[in-house]
């Protein structure tokens, strides 16, 4: 019989195509099935985040509530970003753990699993060339990383410290992967890495030939069979005019594009160290509406970072209403170890879950506003998912989540679709043709 691999997975999309990478190693080398069942896993993963404190305070909570249920012999890991910067605490504060796996050791898997104790958290290693075993959780979508760690140097963001410096993965080797994917029956890919279109900055081969970001989207789209590309996260300050124009004009570019704003206010992002004025950000968005007005935008907001004033933030709020995001995910500033803006004085949390709500109401304003542009129209859904009372969901172009009455049919299809009732995350709709 298999042993059985129980797997959580938390924090972004890297993380689950890490899971999967963990995954696919563990089923080829080790012989391992997954399992939903916590209590009949030989091995049970955490795949942690560590980008804000509460999951890092809830994934001591949780390593006690798995040890209590786990299997006898069972074994406990902990992988990913948390893994990375607690490195060997976890075992000093959680002893029963088995091993600690970084969120840059994820090829490492099969080695620690036979080590007990072991802690992999060096963040310079470099598996930016290793060949994973394949697996993929969606056969309708693909993630498929582009590169690794992240150069910036954001004052708020611990990934820098948990991913390492950035690099890109080989361009051959991405469409190598796209077109085994493709050829497995995905018409969709989904590109990951912290700075997308900072790709091709330095290659662990130095001598790699000099591909950008969108030199590689249209290597990519020509893959035959690919219908769809998609890629997270963009940074505001890397979308030149060259980006805009291929998003815009290349027909395999999903129209939607993630902008994380992170602050409205100049000052605000000065202090962050983002790159860019709430002007530049404002401009991107016009040449891109100029290029591609059908596009769909979205963001990551922080508020309340150390020193914003009431004026800075109603400078946010003032873009919000300029920009009209299709999506926002919205957070109180968290401060994390082993960044500048750890040791500033912090906002007033009262005053922070102040803002948060004023922000997010004034969003589900501009959401009910967006959605009515959609009641009736038809747009083409590419369906992957079911999902409750018979109903089969999937994704627009632009991202707008689609659902029909449908089965198992219609998963990796495209239809035509007539919206019949909005919501502000999920629409409804008829299948016309
Ligand atoms: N506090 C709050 N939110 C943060 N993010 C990153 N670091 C922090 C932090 N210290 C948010 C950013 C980022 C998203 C993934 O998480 O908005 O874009
Ligand atoms: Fe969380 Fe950031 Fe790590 Fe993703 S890269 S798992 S969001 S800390």
């Amino acid at each position: 019989m298999s042993k059985k691999l129980f797997i959580e997975t938390l924090g972004c999309a890297m993380n689950t195509r890490d899971s999967e990478h963990m995954i696919a190693q563990l089923k080829e080398r080790e012989g391992y099935e997954t399992t939903t069942n916590l209590k009949e896993a030989d091995l049970i993963l955490i795949n942690t985040c560590s980008v804000r404190e509460k999951p890092v305070q809830k994934l001591f909570s949780e390593l006690g509530a798995f040890n209590k249920k786990k299997k006898e012999g069972a074994k406990i890991g902990v992988c990913g970003c948390t893994a990375s910067h607690l490195g060997e605490e976890i075992i000093k504060r959680a002893p029963y753990v088995s091993f600690v796996l970084g969120a840059r050791n994820v090829s490492k898997i099969s080695e620690v699993l036979h080590k007990d104790k072991a802690v992999e958290t060096d963040i310079n290693y470099d598996e930016s060339e290793f060949a994973f075993d394949d697996f993929r959780s969606s056969p309708y979508k693909a993630y498929i990383n582009i590169s690794i760690g992240c150069d910036k140097q954001c004052t708020f963001c611990i990934v820098p410290k948990t991913r390492g410096e950035e690099i890109s993965i080989p361009d051959e080797l991405i469409v190598q992967e796209a077109a085994k994917a493709v050829q497995n029956g995905a018409k969709e890919i989904f590109l990951l890495g912290q700075n997308v279109n900072n790709y091709g900055r330095r290659f662990s081969d130095a001598t790699h030939e000099k591909v950008n970001f969108t030199e590689l989207l249209r290597r990519l789209s020509k893959i035959e069979g690919l219908r769809r590309i998609r890629f997270t996260s963009p940074h505001p300050f890397h979308m030149d005019d060259e980006f805009i124009k291929e998003f815009a004009k290349n027909p395999k570019i999903c129209k939607s594009m993630h902008m994380p704003l992170q602050s409205g206010s100049s000052k605000v992002l000065k202090d962050m160290k983002r790159g860019y004025t709430k002007e530049w950000f404002l401009n991107r968005v016009e040449k891109l509406r100029k290029e591609c007005p059908e596009v769909s935008i979205s963001t990551d907001i922080i508020v309340a970072f150390p020193g914003e004033s009431e004026e800075d933030f109603e400078h946010t709020l003032d873009v919000m209403r300029k920009v009209k995001f299709d999506q926002i995910f919205s957070f109180k500033y968290s401060p994390r170890p082993h960044t500048e803006a750890e040791k500033l004085p912090m906002i007033d949390d009262a005053l922070a879950s102040a803002r948060l709500t004023q922000l997010q109401s004034l969003q589900a304003e501009i959401l009910d506003e967006n959605a009515k542009k959609h009641q009736d129209k038809v747009y083409e859904v590419y369906f992957e998912e079911l999902s409750r009372d018979n109903y089969v969901s999937g994704r627009t172009n632009t991202n707008l989540v689609v659902k029909v009455k449908g089965s198992e049919e219609l998963l990796g299809e495209f239809r035509d679709v007539k919206i019949t009732q909005i919501g502000r995350t999920i629409c409804t709709g008829e299948i016309v043709a």
